[in-house]
């Protein structure tokens, strides 16, 4: 088993890696307790959790459309109505949409409980998992009119005591679920990592294969680049925010409806985008995006939008983004080989320039 270290005073915890431990360290939850699980999840169980007495189940359907306030309710309700109080301690089992809003209940009821994250999905192991980022979406109108949400736009940071990598149910994933996973690991690469990126190049076919020995590695390697950061800015001040390199395009494509993308998918497109503005303003030499194309198409990833959707209609999210400071876009771009710094008052041509060679008209 490998372990990663998140140090933060005394709110450090542990993550722990491995193939098969689940059953072992869910056996050490001691106590009043509330599991929330991923329904695509609860089937993989099987004997691994007995649920009884102070020990109390709930499964959450884990979709964007319903990563909302509705679902936290349901799970403060369902913790109520089994008694729980402030001793109790939320184990959260899935994705990173049971995360988030299993981590924002946390963070919520009755002021704060204990958390306990529990990733079943790549992507949640090595991004969505650490860090304490935890919240919901919140609803928006599109030029339309019709409504779409609004990614991640209400939250707390909430520390968990404990994450727990069980490497075994990442065979479990369909092929499109993992890409997506690979899709953050290759962010983490992209951030001065070329250790990472030298190894995800060199072992694509294992990795598309999941292969344990080498998905421990993976999550380990990329989980620790992940620890480090947030180590060192807990309230993304300021470094934290280059863990959002290609986000802020990724969150504005995402929610439309035409696109049909996952999160991770959407994060390939919105390196390749971040990648472009970076070589129209001279920070990467000629070459870099083509070379981010071929990993990225490697690794069975999309590295442009299959349906044109108005540039305008992109800009309009991305002004919504966390990151924003004063109204001036703040953006996370590639520089130099292998490394990304954060960027403002990125001209609104360059976006532009950048949105339409990843598919926008
Ligand atoms: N996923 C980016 C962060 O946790 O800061």
């Amino acid at each position: 088993m490998n372990c990663v270290q998140i140090e933060l005073g005394d709110r450090s915890y542990e993550m722990q890696i491995g193939p098969s431990i689940l059953k072992k360290m869910l056996g050490d939850v001691q106590g009043p307790a509330m599991f929330v699980v991923d329904d695509n999840v609860m089937p993989l169980l099987g004997n691994v959790i007995s649920f009884g007495g102070e020990q109390t189940l709930m499964t959450m359907f884990a979709s964007e459309t319903n990563k909302t306030m509705g679902s936290v309710e349901k799970i403060w309700d369902a913790m109520l109505n089994a008694g729980h109080d402030r001793e109790t301690t939320l184990v959260a089992i899935g994705g990173g949409i049971v995360g988030d809003v299993g981590g924002f209940a946390a963070a919520t009821y009755m002021r704060g409980v204990e958390l306990i994250q529990v990733p079943t999905t790549l992507l949640a192991m090595v991004d969505a998992s650490i860090g304490g980022k935890t919240g919901v979406n919140t609803k928006r109108t599109r030029s339309n009119g019709s409504e779409i949400m609004g990614k991640n736009l209400a939250g707390a940071f909430w520390q968990p005591k404990k994450v727990i990598a069980d490497i075994q149910m990442l065979q479990s994933l369909d092929a499109r679920q993992l890409r997506c996973g690979i899709a953050e690991c290759v962010k983490h690469a992209m951030l001065g990592n070329p250790v990472l990126l030298t190894f995800i190049e060199s072992n694509a076919a294992a990795i598309l294969n999941c292969e344990l020995e080498v998905m421990e590695e993976l999550v380990f390697q990329s989980a620790s680049i992940k620890a480090k950061v947030v180590s060192r800015d807990e309230r993304e001040g300021g470094e934290r925010a280059l863990l959002n390199l290609g986000h802020t395009f990724a969150h504005a494509m995402e929610p439309m409806p035409e696109l049909d993308l996952l999160h991770g998918e959407a994060v390939s497109i919105g390196l390749v985008a971040a990648a472009c503005c970076s070589e129209a303003l001279g920070m990467v030499g000629v070459g870099f995006v083509d070379h981010m194309r071929e990993v990225l198409t490697k690794l069975g990833l999309p590295s442009r939008m299959q349906t044109a959707l108005p540039v305008s209609e992109f800009v309009s999210m991305m002004k919504l983004d966390k990151k924003n400071k004063g109204g001036q876009m703040r953006l996370v771009l590639p520089e130099g080989d292998c490394g990304a710094v954060i960027t403002d008052g990125v001209d609104l041509e360059t976006i532009s320039l950048a949105l339409r060679a990843v598919g926008a008209c």
